[in-house]
């Protein structure tokens, strides 16, 4: 039987309690740190630090990352949304609250749920960040508000969530949430991107039954999702390793909208790197459809799951990236749109490039049954506002407008996509 579920939070809190008082480095009250100057608050073992990571020249976010290998992987930060300039400075103030502010005493950041004030903080050899009262109880800790990493040992509670960076090398909050709300459900949510009040569209579902309690990320490497009683109702991620083999493990929704498990090997291989061991979903590409917004690539662009189980965001013949150092930017097309004068249709200028098994699936506007495939090409070309033609064995035809959503190439779409473009290029030189 199970232990209640208060009990063994009662007990877990003690341990915490009395293993505290040998195992902190106390950062005492009116200790600071400013971004530029290197310097770090460490864990007992070194594994964690706490400090300024610089993310491009003279912009700095106020992180916690494994301080032992050559990635420094961030596992949690404070400021993503709003990077610290050069000279920002996190203080212990000595009034017992700990603040971010930039050189001119602007306040960047502050947590968001201390309860009283600290007598001093710390930071734990499990990645979390605490702070304390005189009588060693914890008043806030970064295990409590996530970015978009768990560590062992770290729960998601109801009410929260992690939200996805932008893409991997920007951290801000991105498109995609992992989210356990107050109701007891829990999903895999696209974000309402650059808002936050509301979630878009669900793409995995773990619990929506209101059964859920807390999503636990236990040491043997198991992410549970369990019940008011501590019961398991579901594995959000499973296949677990033997600890040995384990030197660092975390979960992170990653800017693609794949919750993974990365586990960083203990035995000194030369290609020592963070591997995935699992991942949720299995195939992005096919479980993203959004009723509004672009899809997991930006718009125009279509998704295929890569050899590597990773998504890779493509755009079709004639159109190109917008951003290149961000292939989920999206694509515009690139070439001089037809002419909907109907005295010049442009008919001749236009034709088709093919891609099997490549759809858009809520951007068509007619669909006609029955037809041939020159008779689905040939209405689209006859028609200024149509972009791509779908073709599907048995007669069915889509015209499809732009721009272009939820693009999937898998072998489960099963239909052939004629892309509009104009002969002989003549590119957009907008960009
Ligand atoms: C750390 O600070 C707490 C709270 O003020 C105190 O109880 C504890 O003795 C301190 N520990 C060390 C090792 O200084
Ligand atoms: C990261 O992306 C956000 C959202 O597009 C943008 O506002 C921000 O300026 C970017 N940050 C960096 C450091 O490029
Ligand atoms: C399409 O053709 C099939 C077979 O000839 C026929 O049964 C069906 O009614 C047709 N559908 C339409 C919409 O014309």
């Amino acid at each position: 039987m199970a232990l209640p579920y208060f009990i063994f939070v009662y007990l877990f809190n003690l341990c915490l309690v009395t293993s505290a008082q040998t195992t902190y480095n106390n950062i005492t009250l009116g200790s600071s740190l400013v971004a530029g100057d290197n310097s770090l608050w460490l864990s007992p073992s070194n594994d964690f630090a706490f400090g300024f990571q610089q993310i491009q020249s003279g912009s700095f976010l106020l992180a916690l990352w494994f301080n032992k290998i050559p990635e420094k992987t961030i596992t949690w930060s404070a400021n993503r949304d709003q990077l610290a300039p050069k000279g920002s400075k996190v203080e212990l103030t000595s009034d017992g609250n700990l603040i971010l502010t930039d050189p001119s005493g602007r306040e960047l950041w502050k947590p968001k749920q201390q309860q009283t004030v600290a007598a001093a903080a710390a930071v734990l050899d499990t990645g979390n960040f605490i702070l304390i009262d005189k009588n060693s109880v914890v008043v806030w800790q970064s295990f409590d508000e996530p970015t978009d990493t768990l560590l062992p040992t770290q729960n998601l509670n109801q009410g929260s969530q992690l939200i996805a960076s932008f893409t991997s090398k920007n951290y801000s909050s991105g498109r995609f949430s992992f989210d356990i709300n107050y109701n007891g459900n829990v999903a895999l949510y696209t974000t309402n991107f650059p808002l936050f009040n509301s979630l878009n569209s669900i793409y995995q579902t773990f619990e929506d039954q209101g059964l859920g309690y807390q999503v636990v990320f236990s040491k043997s490497g198991s992410l549970n999702l369990v019940d008011g009683s501590g019961d398991v109702l579901a594995d959000v991620l499973q296949n677990e390793v033997s600890h040995e083999e384990i030197q660092y493990q975390r979960v992170i929704l990653e800017y693609d909208g794949v919750l993974r498990h990365y586990i960083y090997p203990k035995n000194s291989s030369p290609s020592k790197n963070w591997f995935i061991n699992s991942f949720s979903p299995d195939n992005i590409c096919t479980a993203v459809t959004q009723q509004t917004g672009s899809g997991v690539c930006g718009f125009n662009s279509y998704c295929k799951l890569g050899n590597d189980m990773k998504p890779k965001c493509i755009c079709p013949p004639g159109y190109a990236v917008l951003d290149s150092t961000n292939e989920m930017s999206g694509c515009f097309q690139n070439f001089p749109a037809q002419s909907c004068n109907a005295a010049s249709t442009e008919k001749d200028k236009f034709d088709f490039k093919v891609l099997q098994d490549v759809d858009w699936p809520l951007s068509d506007y007619e669909h006609f049954e029955n037809v041939s495939i020159e008779w689905c090409k040939e209405v689209c070309l006859n028609d200024c506002f149509c972009a791509v033609a779908i073709y599907r064995n048995g007669g069915d035809c889509w015209k499809k407008k732009t721009p272009l959503s939820n693009g999937k190439n898998d072998s489960s779409v099963d239909r052939i996509a004629f892309i509009k473009t104009r002969i002989n290029g003549g590119s957009n030189h907008g960009h």
